[in-house]
């Protein structure tokens, strides 16, 4: 099936149950500051699901584009994409399994033409006092028993913990913050029985199994609970349904088809590679797995910059970059001459033009960003090559430097090498990136956990102001104020928090005077040491870009503020004097940046 009609069979299919259909919203959130892309349907409806009225009604259905940048590096085999759309239907606080469950089946089973016989269903085995979803279980053997399947528990029907079988934004109840909604899933798996088992992912194949022979194809989630402050779960005020399909997986599943890149939106992009590097979509392994990388890397950049994102080096102008880079630097193993990326950008926005139009003229800046990137890049691949030549014999050092420097990927390298009857030590260029990668982690530590330039005394000093100034934020601007980063200098401390828009002057004059005001009451800082999970159920604030170690320092001024921290800091607030911001701007997308001194 071809993945519009079956993207309109699907909302078709919900709007004929009382749905409405929500148009996609960008894939650059406007109004959440806590990430930089849209990666699910349900993001834009969390207030909806958290008992808010939704102006369009109870049940909602979409198709909302999504991107997941963790994904990145594991695009290559036959099923990862960074960009994917994803089907959604909502009910908030209407119907609930009973329905959802047979919804699905039939849709699957009437709509995508897939055989129930090779359909099989996870639920949630229980945690605490979340109890197992025997409610699920009972529905699924009744829905498989109208199908003529008998679905037993262990063979059809699969119960797992939370890490497999429950849903929300941060994972496992755990690491759910406060305020977020999340609950039991029940995934739908489709196999691929011409598949082998891969050993290679264990002795056994199982629905979860990573070899490729099952593929999740869609997710309910039965959202019914929320994370409170003390680390508990309570019940929602309604219970609701969020559903969530991967399209692209859907449509290669109706073709009975394992690998994703086999849909139609693929298809032109995948010619226009094969005329141009000779090779043929699966015939062999590496350049399989080249296509697959400029497909989606492509789609993704040219789905970003649609709107909105640029190259750049900044937030989510920075994915981009890197996505087209990297594609870049795969085309290079298929010999592709400059262009082909900009000529794949052309292909998406033509498979995407009847859903997602672009007007002539932003069609046009688009393609011209590409072409401009991809020249800048190859100028600077090109320039690597150059270096190359220089070298009498390439060591598995300098072949990591030519990736630092220019990009430039081990295969690459090692070919150059090849044809000058070279060979590369791999191990060597292993240990140097491994070296690399501890680095880049310990410098990224310096820069955000502590972000102070030294210890001296006026780094200090405003190394404790700046929990003031966090503190006081939430307290003007709201919880939702998280800190995303921090650097102090002798001269003046610098924070970036998420907040969607800029700050009044009158709200930075309100801040101004809270901290100014905690500095007068001479709070005494002192600090205890605790196991993190303790430090956040106590209330106190962490960076939670950060990873912590199981033991940790929570510093707290007075009765005023407390946050996990590594110090040092000064010993009381009367020390600092007077606080002053001079400078609000923007930092990136969803995150504002203050500049403020002491005097
Ligand atoms: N929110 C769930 C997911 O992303 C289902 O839509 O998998």
């Amino acid at each position: 099936m071809k993945t519009s009609e079956l993207r309109r069979r699907y909302l078709d299919f919900f709007r004929a149950r009382g749905h409405t259909v929500l148009p996609s919203v960008s894939l650059i959130p406007d109004n959440d500051p806590t990430t930089l892309f849209t990666s699910s349907g349900m993001q834009p409806l969390v207030p909806y699901l958290l008992g808010q009225v939704h102006p369009e009604g109870r049940r909602l259905v979409n198709s909302q584009k999504s991107f997941r940048a963790q994904d990145i590096e594991e695009v290559g085999d036959n099923r990862h994409t960074t960009f994917f759309e994803m089907l959604g239907n909502w009910s908030l606080g209407d119907y609930f399994k009973r329905e959802q469950l047979p919804w699905v089946f039939e849709f699957l089973t009437k709509e995508a033409g897939l055989d129930p016989k090779r359909l099989y269903v996870s639920v949630f085995e229980g945690q605490g006092e979340i109890p197992k979803d025997s409610e699920s279980i009972a529905l699924w053997k009744g829905i498989f028993a109208s199908a003529g399947i008998e679905a037993r528990e262990g063979e059809r029907i699969f119960a797992y913990p939370a890490e497999k079988n429950w849903w929300s934004r941060s994972g496992v109840p755990s690491n759910m913050p406060a305020g977020e909604p999340g609950g039991p899933d029940s995934e739908i798996f489709f196999e691929f029985p011409d598949v082998p088992h891969d050993p290679a992912f264990g002795e056994k194949c199982h629905i979860n199994c990573d070899c490729g022979r099952f593929v999740e194809i869609c997710n309910s989630v039965f959202m019914q609970y929320k994370k409170e402050a003390d680390g508990g779960l309570t019940e929602l005020s309604q219970k609701n349904v969020d559903f969530g399909g991967g399209l692209e997986r859907l449509v290669a599943a109706t073709l009975n088809e394992p690998d994703v890149f086999t849909i139609d939106i693929f298809a032109p992009i995948i010619s226009r590679l094969e005329a141009a590097s000779g090779k043929r979509y699966g015939e062999d392994p590496a350049s399989t797995r080249s296509m697959r990388i400029i497909c989606d890397h492509g789609r993704a950049a040219t789905m970003l910059m649609v709107d909105g994102a640029l190259p750049s080096n900044k937030a989510q102008g920075y994915v981009v970059r890197r996505l087209i880079r990297r594609a870049i630097r795969f085309g290079r193993l298929l010999s592709l001459q400059t262009g082909f990326m900009t000529e794949t950008a052309r292909s998406v926005l033509d498979a995407y033009d009847d859903t997602y139009p672009v007007p002539p003229e932003r069609r046009e800046a688009i393609l011209a960003a590409m072409s401009q990137e991809e020249s800048k890049f190859n100028a600077m691949l090109g320039k690597g090559l150059k270096e190359i030549e220089k070298i009498p014999s390439l060591t598995g050092a300098l072949a990591f430097k030519l990736f630092e420097t220019y990009g430039f990927p081990w295969e690459m390298t090692e070919e150059i090498a090849r044809e000058r009857g070279q060979q590369v030590d791999r191990a060597e260029f292993e240990a140097e990136f491994k070296k690399h990668q501890e680095l880049s982690r310990t410098a990224g530590k310096g820069m955000f956990k502590g972000g102070l330039a030294d210890h001296g005394e006026a780094v200090v000093k405003l190394h404790t102001a700046t929990h003031l100034l966090h503190q006081a934020l939430r307290s003007v601007l709201g919880a939702h104020v998280q800190q995303k980063g921090s650097n102090i200098t002798g001269e003046r401390l610098r924070f970036d928090f998420s907040h969607p828009q800029k700050v009044s002057p009158e709200e930075i004059r309100r801040v101004e005077e809270i901290v100014n005001e905690q500095i007068l009451r001479d709070l005494p800082v002192s600090f205890q040491i605790t196991s993190y999970d303790d430090a956040i159920k106590g209330g106190a604030l962490a960076f939670f870009g950060e990873r912590y170690p199981e033991k940790v320092k929570v510093y707290e001024i007075g009765d005023f503020s407390k946050e996990i921290c590594g110090g040092p800091h000064a010993e009381k607030t009367s020390l600092l004097g007077k606080f002053s911001v001079t400078r609000e701007e923007a930092s990136s997308a969803g995150v504002r940046r203050i500049y403020a001194t002491l005097s």
